[in-house]
């Protein structure tokens, strides 16, 4: 047995691939982002190469301009729900908002997802940056930024609370006595709060990991406090190790600082690697991704993080230009980010609109290489495993686990085998003791 810390993969499965024309690649079939056979076929690859978990992104709000697969594509839990009955060990995580739902139905939704995946669910808390996802919901306008982490915060009391409606083993099923359940084992949440009211209980029972995984993604300020207080796995993006350590000692100092653990936070950084069997390899296939791409297309991609900014207004070879505020209440530490490093490297709109669509990975190389920076990423403190954003094509999973992962399993890094039946298991986390039971045992 290894006792070098082991890479943990997780994937999204987005359909097609992560890059935004990805439904073009002769390799995928053209409907791949409703295509269920697509999705099944992925996530029993994924299952095969020992990944922890497959995770399905989502937003609440399309129009023209959106990413091809996003126009039509899966919403989570149902996709999760399916796929479920064709895994046994891969862990399931979908995305679903806190700006836009009830916590008592995605309790039961999540808890729901939980049992019949037999302990392998989780959650991505997201707060919804698309300012157009309110003109979908009735609920009047797009709360702001500071105050959906607010309510974010509230909702995950609530779910958390409701989750942990039964200890286990409350459902006694007694047919001789007629007894159905141990009522000292039943706990109401009587949650009445600033934006959330509910009693409860919630009718469903815990699962084999207690409760499903919560992951977050926030990178704002108000967002990393919520993963660090709350979440079990954190996803972050990272364009370079020196990035990914700095969000790192930043979650788990954040964690520590609420009276946490360092483990009890996993953090998996986005990875969108490119490698050949040679570095040539490498940028060829970095070349034919870029030609999936026109500059219009580009321009519409990078709108999007702007809350659908129009840039074709603006000169292409120019510096990329001041566009104030716009993007603030959106996608905001994106938006930052590419202003920052427009700034820096005195880029034009049209080479930030390319390097935004087709970003050059922070792993690029020989497999060899890629491999070396996985390992090296989580030998010195930048990541405890990996989302895999991509293979940026779907055909790219084959390349991964054919070339990458073997290197990882030689060098010791990488197990194929699951540790656990659940989730929580797999990461290494400890099951989720109900709160109730616990007060009984101390
Ligand atoms: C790997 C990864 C996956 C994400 N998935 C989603 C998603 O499915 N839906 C979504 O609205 N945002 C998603 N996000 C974005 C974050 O939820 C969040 O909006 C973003 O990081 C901005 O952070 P902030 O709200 O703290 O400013 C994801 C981010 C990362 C790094």
């Amino acid at each position: 047995m290894s006792h070098k810390k082991q890479i943990q993969f997780g994937i999204m499965l987005h359909g097609p691939g992560g890059h935004m024309n990805a439904w073009k690649d002769p390799s995928v079939p053209a409907d791949a982002s409703v295509n269920l056979g697509h999705y099944q076929s992925i996530v029993k690859q994924a299952e095969e190469a020992g990944f922890t978990f497959a995770f399905v992104a989502d937003g609440l709000y399309i129009n023209e301009k959106s990413i091809p697969h996003f126009l039509n594509r899966f919403e989570p839990i149902t996709i999760l729900s399916a796929l479920a009955t064709v895994t046994s060990k891969i862990g399931l995580v979908g995305t679903l908002s806190t700006s836009y739902s009830e916590p008592f139905t995605v309790a039961r939704q999540f808890a729901s997802l939980d049992k019949i995946s037999g302990g392998r669910a989780g959650w991505n808390v997201v707060t919804s940056p698309l300012e157009g996802s309110a003109e979908n919901y009735s609920k009047g306008e797009h709360p702001a930024h500071a105050l959906r982490y607010e309510i974010a915060e509230e909702y995950l009391q609530v779910v958390k609370g409701l989750w942990d409606s039964w200890e286990d083993n409350a459902f006694v099923r007694n047919r001789e006595t007629g007894q159905f359940f141990d009522k000292q084992k039943l706990h109401a949440l009587n949650h009445n709060g600033r934006f959330f009211s509910v009693k409860g209980p919630l009718n469903i029972e815990r699962s084999s990991q207690g409760q499903p995984v919560i992951f977050q993604a926030g990178a704002s300020e108000a967002g990393k406090n919520l993963a660090a207080k709350e979440a079990d796995a954190v996803f972050t993006n990272a364009d370079s190790l020196e990035q990914a350590q700095s969000y790192y000692l930043d979650v788990k100092n954040r964690a520590e600082a609420f009276g946490r653990n360092k483990e009890e936070v996993r953090v998996f950084p986005g990875i969108h690697p490119i490698a050949g069997a040679t570095v040539e390899e490498a940028e060829k296939k970095y070349r034919a991704i870029q030609d999936l791409v026109s500059i219009e297309e580009a321009l519409n991609y990078l709108g999007r993080f702007f809350d659908h900014f129009d840039f074709s207004a603006f000169p292409l070879d120019e510096p990329f230009p001041d566009v104030g505020e716009v993007g603030q209440n959106s996608f905001r530490s994106t938006t930052d980010k590419i202003k920052e490093r427009a700034r820096k490297q005195k880029l034009t709109l049209r080479q930030v609109a390319l390097e935004v669509t087709t970003p050059k990975s922070a792993l690029f190389g020989t497999y060899a290489q890629v491999a070396d920076q996985l390992i090296q990423w989580i030998e010195q403190d930048g990541a405890d495993g990996f989302i895999l954003g991509s293979p940026v094509l779907s055909s790219g999973l084959d390349d991964f686990v054919e070339n990458i992962i073997p290197i990882l399993e030689e060098r010791g890094y990488y197990s194929r085998h699951y540790q656990d039946d659940t989730l929580r298991g797999n990461l290494g986390l400890p099951f989720k003791e109900n709160q109730y039971t616990k007060q009984t045992v101390q």
